[in-house]
């Protein structure tokens, strides 16, 4: 993968980073490609449905509420980067009777695990596949902070835009003047950027709001990542949040090994926010602790505590370890600088 992307920047000149990130993450050896799952807990990364299942216990709740307010007996539901079925299954259980349901995951071992996993639900490799005329919800968790983007940086006028190049041998970021929309991005989305600090430019974690959007006839589309308002970054930027992973740890230079690691950045809420409002949606924005109680989760909690004391008095003991490591993983969904503060953003059509 590396001489491969070496060639081709040297053969047409330093590729957009989108580029470079397209090639890394989804080109025939990229990190999606393989036979591997990369986000369940002997993998790469560990979200929210792979640390409990009690998130897409409660993420059906907000599918039963979008439900009733559209009035729709049966919602379709769609879980977009949806993985391991980690999500989707503990999702439609606690759902009851679901309209249509689709899987969507770019990577063949995901495919394969949601198609046993989730026996009832039609499995595609992208959005594309997903027909319109949807009322129900669509989900997002983890998705749109792996979604190519260019990289810009604040010079004294205006912007520059880092680019993969062959220097020497190797791969290396050099710096070209932006272009037009790429420029336009940052100014409309950056915020306020110190000189020399840098943006990722999400013009197609945007365009994947409006197509997921524009397969809605009614219902809501829910984004769930890291991530914050331009605002909210604003400390960030003078590095700016590009990073990898690889076993759950951070992982080296982006450019150091193209394929055999995740590359991903915080998602820009603002700059989506902005799209779902341009095409008609009404936007609200959360953090995650905030919303899943919301929705009951603190409640359902509570609930395993009692169960908990109730075996407690009963003296039986796996039971009670059984229930209280479910109780801590459920927790975990809720830690204010860990899970708890990734953003939801819900856009309601
Ligand atoms: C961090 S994982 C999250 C998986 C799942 N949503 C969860 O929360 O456990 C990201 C998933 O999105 C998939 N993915 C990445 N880019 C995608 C794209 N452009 N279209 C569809 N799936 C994608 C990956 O294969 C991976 O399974």
């Amino acid at each position: 993968m590396r001489d491969h992307l070496l060639a081709r920047a040297a053969a047409e000149g330093p590729l957009p980073f989108e580029e470079f990130m397209r090639a890394a993450l989804y080109g025939p050896e990229g990190f999606f490609a393989g036979g591997v799952l990369r986000s369940v807990r002997s993998g790469d990364f560990l979200t929210s449905p792979e640390v409990s299942p009690l998130f897409g216990e409660t993420i059906a709740a907000f599918v039963r509420a979008e439900a009733a307010r559209i009035g729709a007996g049966t919602p379709d539901v769609v879980d977009a980067g949806a993985g391991s079925g980690s999500l989707l299954r503990p999702l439609l259980d606690a759902l009851g009777p679901a309209g249509r349901v689709w899987a969507v995951d770019v990577s063949p071992a995901a495919r394969a695990s949601l198609a046993e996993r989730v026996p009832e639900a039609a499995v595609a490799p992208a959005l594309d596949a997903v027909p319109g005329g949807l009322r129900g919800v669509v989900v997002a968790n983890e998705l749109l902070d792996n979604l190519p983007a260019a990289l810009a940086v604040r010079t004294g006028e205006g912007w520059d835009e880092q680019r993969v190049a062959a220097v020497d041998g190797a791969l290396a970021l050099v710096e070209v003047p932006a272009r037009p929309e790429v420029a336009a991005w940052a100014d409309a989305h950056g915020g306020d950027v110190p000189p020399g600090g840098r943006v990722e430019v999400q013009l197609e974690a945007g365009a994947w709001v409006a197509a997921a959007l524009s397969r809605l006839e009614a219902g809501a589309l829910l984004v769930v990542d890291y991530g914050d308002t331009a605002e909210g970054l604003r400390p960030r930027r003078a590095e700016g949040t590009l990073r990898t992973y690889r076993a759950h740890h951070f992982g080296p230079d982006p450019l150091l090994e193209p394929g055999a690691t995740d590359i991903t950045m915080d998602v820009n809420f603002s700059a989506i926010a902005a799209v779902a409002s341009e095409a008609g949606a009404e936007v609200s924005l959360h953090r995650q602790d905030d919303f899943l109680v919301s929705l009951g989760l603190d409640a359902r909690l509570s609930e395993l505590r009692h169960r908990e004391l109730d075996l407690a008095r009963s003296g039986d003991t796996m039971a009670r370890l059984r229930l209280r490591s479910d109780l801590s993983d459920g927790q975990t969904l809720l830690h204010p600088r860990g899970l708890g503060d990734f953003r939801v953003l819900a856009a309601r059509v």
